[in-house]
């Protein structure tokens, strides 16, 4: 019988499948980082950190429903110190990436220096796109910040040189895809990481008549299946307009093997799965894995560079 490999490349950096976790759902503390680490996810990424440990956003701060999520979690975490530390003594044998989120320009450029000094890292994934700081009420997220964000990667490539990745937010304008790719496309980018969560959506109990979460009067980020379209934009979009060189990681409605092969085709090298882990717990990777098998045995392709990128536009 024809093998089937599930392996894949992240410019470089070889995960034995191309499942992993996204950077927020249960990837946070001791226990959960150890899970995933024995699970079947082709790597895993820490819940992104910030230079002191946070507790995040007042409760209510997640709900989910039949077909996506909402969260304004406000990065609860347990500071870099404590993932580093976890790294240096648990010392993975799949790739570690380490999601950051500095809540200012400064805070970044310290924890990316932190970062570059630890000897046991595969990559940073620079998380630009966290919606829900309650802190930066009227500040544009970076990922949508065009104007900064040249200035910010020109600076950190100066003194960085480990592959960095960049977690960017949902765009939805030509314009704004082809502005971003022209930037990224001026450094050496190892991955992008699309999508992070639909920023601002409201979900409303109709019972009590409030929203949902309590941070931000409700507002928050929706993720889960309801979002699927727009990550496979994303991960076309910048397939299609990102050096070759430059790896795709979909994010944004993994529930099925279908969903995993989607994103693939579209051009993503592997793939990220948030809400349908946090419903469904560690199993999830396995269940992904062998659907995802499956459908390659029912395709007849042994290998996911078979059809990575190649979606025929009718
Ligand atoms: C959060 O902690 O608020 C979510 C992180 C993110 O969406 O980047």
């Amino acid at each position: 019988m024809k093998k089937i490999d599930i392996s894949s490349s992240i410019n470089g950096i070889k995960l034995s499948s191309c499942i992993m976790n996204a950077s927020g759902v249960l990837c946070c503390t001791e226990k959960e980082l150890s899970e995933i680490l024995m699970s079947s996810s082709g790597a895993v990424v820490t819940k992104s950190c910030t230079m002191v440990p946070r507790k995040g956003n007042l409760e209510p701060r997640y709900f989910e429903w039949n077909i996506g999520s909402i969260n304004s979690m406000g990065l609860p975490n347990l500071g870099i110190d404590f993932y580093l530390n976890f790294l240096d003594r648990k010392k993975p044998k799949k790739p570690f990436f380490l999601s950051i989120s500095g809540l200012s320009i400064e805070e970044n450029y310290q924890l990316i220096s932190k970062a570059n000094i630890s000897p046991n890292i595969n990559a940073i994934e620079l998380n630009l796109s966290c919606p829900n700081l309650v802190e930066k009420k009227n500040q544009v997220s970076l990922g949508y910040d065009f104007e900064k964000i040249y200035d910010f990667l020109k600076n950190i490539f100066k003194f960085y040189n480990k592959p960095l990745g960049v977690k960017l937010p949902p765009y939805f304008e030509d314009f704004h895809f082809e502005k971003m790719a022209l930037i990224l496309n001026q450094f050496p980018i190892c991955f992008v990481t699309c999508i992070n969560s639909l920023p601002n959506g409201l979900f409303v109990d109709t019972n009590k008549e409030t929203t949902v979460l309590h941070p931000k009067k409700g507002f928050g980020g929706i993720g889960g299946r309801v979002i699927k379209p727009f990550s496979l934009a994303n991960i076309r979009k910048f397939y299609v307009s990102l050096r070759k060189d430059i790896s795709i990681i979909g994010c944004g409605g993994i529930c099925y093997g279908k969903d995993i092969f989607e994103h693939i085709l579209c051009g993503a090298s592997a793939v990220q799965v948030g809400t349908q882990f946090f419903k469904e717990g560690i199993r999830v990777f396995d269940r992904l894995k062998n659907e995802f098998i499956s459908i390659l045995k029912e395709k007849n392709y042994s290998s996911i560079e078979e059809f990575k990128g190649k979606l025929n536009v009718i």
